[in-house]
């Protein structure tokens, strides 16, 4: 989609508040701190489906790593309020028994999703598990969490755009908006 100061998703508004440069400047320089941190080994992204599929995409063009990618889905989040409620972990078809995990997720509110699949993926004996993260919101996080890769912290707004989503739409712009009613 075109760039636009404001869209309209469904009934909401928002205002441009992550522009496309700095999104890339971000992703370029997580990317790199995670090719120094394992450099000389073979890591597996599992990338949390819908919302990560843009960030992952660039993310893994930036990993100076052999390495490869799985897609998981795990959803606990309707409209702009999360439901406190998550699923099972589907689409694993990779072992990761053994294996370094990294996760890539696109936005950590609460953080019950990250720490529901912490607790799912560490059942399968990976050799480590670390978090990397396009968006954080710290005011929001109800649950301890060791988040050792984050693109941007941002308050806490409900936000879209490059992959993130409200109510399935808004998910196709390259910069990120912030909902302003
Ligand atoms: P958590 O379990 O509360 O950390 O919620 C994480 C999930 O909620 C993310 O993977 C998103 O799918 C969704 N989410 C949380 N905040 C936002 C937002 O501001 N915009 C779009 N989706 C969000």
């Amino acid at each position: 989609m075109k760039e636009h100061k404001t869209i309209q998703v469904k009934e909401k508004t928002f205002v441009i508040s992550i522009p496309e440069s700095e999104l890339q400047e971000q992703i370029k320089r997580v990317a790199a701190e995670i090719s120094r941190d394992y450099a000389g080994c073979q890591p597996v992204f599992l990338a949390v489906l819908n919302g990560s599929f843009i960030f992952a995409a660039d993310l893994l063009r930036e990993i100076d790593l052999h390495c490869e990618i799985s897609f998981v889905k795990l959803a606990s989040y309707e409209g702009t309020k999360t439901t406190g409620s998550v699923r099972e972990v589907i689409g694993l078809n990779v072992d990761i028994t053994g294996r370094p995990v990294i996760i890539v997720e696109d936005i950590v509110d609460t953080g019950l999703t990250m720490a529901h699949m912490l607790d799912t993926l560490k059942a399968q004996n990976p050799a480590s598990i670390d978090i990397c993260t396009l968006l954080l919101k710290p005011s929001k996080l109800q649950v301890k969490l060791d988040i050792r890769y984050c693109c941007k912290e941002i308050p806490d707004d409900f936000v879209v755009g490059y992959g993130l989503d409200y109510d399935g739409f808004g998910r196709n712009t390259k910069d990120i908006y912030t909902i302003i009613k």
